[in-house]
């Protein structure tokens, strides 16, 4: 593995949108909806606090960022990404790693996360970091009108 970026977390804030929503449009395996516009972020990022994370380099820069809370009972990840060119020197590994012991310190036992079934390189990602997939499950959804 080549020398990791030098990189810091923090906490993802509203005034990182504009960074965020960038790099995640950047990602074809992020899917946006409408809860991404900036008042569904900060919406969840209040509803959340203190649990959603990016990744700085030495200038401040965002190079990776995930979307962290959880409903009373379990934790969810969304839009975990990282900039192309930062890529495969551990800080998906590390962004994930905070938010679980952000998780851990909430009380929240487990974590779940949805991940596009086409998704190769993130479900590698994924198993090689410990994650395993629930083929048992499936995603039962609609609208609330
Ligand atoms: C998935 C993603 C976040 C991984 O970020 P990253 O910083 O490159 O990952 P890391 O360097 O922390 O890798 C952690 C481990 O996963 C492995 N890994 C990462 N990407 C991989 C890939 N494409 N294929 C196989 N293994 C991979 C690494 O080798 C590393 O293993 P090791 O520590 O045992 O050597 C990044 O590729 C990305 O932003 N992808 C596009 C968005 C996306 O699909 N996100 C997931 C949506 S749920």
């Amino acid at each position: 593995m080549p020398p990791a970026t030098v990189c810091r977390l923090r906490e993802l804030t509203p005034a990182d949108y504009a960074a965020v929503i960038t790099l995640w449009r950047s990602c074809p395996g992020i899917g946006l909806t409408e809860a991404d516009s900036y008042a569904g972020t900060v919406a969840y990022l209040a509803r959340n606090p203190g649990l959603s994370v990016v990744a700085t380099d030495l200038t401040g820069a965002i190079v990776g960022a995930v979307l962290c809370g959880h409903d009373g009972r379990r934790g969810y990840l969304h839009h975990l990404a990282v900039a192309p060119a930062s890529r495969r020197q551990g800080i998906g590994r590390q962004l994930v790693e905070e938010c679980l012991a952000r998780l851990r310190t909430a009380g929240i036992a487990k974590c779940n996360l949805f991940l596009f079934a086409d998704n190769a390189a993130g479900r590698a990602f994924w198993l090689r970091c410990g994650w395993h997939t629930r083929l048992d499950l499936m995603l039962v959804q609609r609208a609330t009108t």
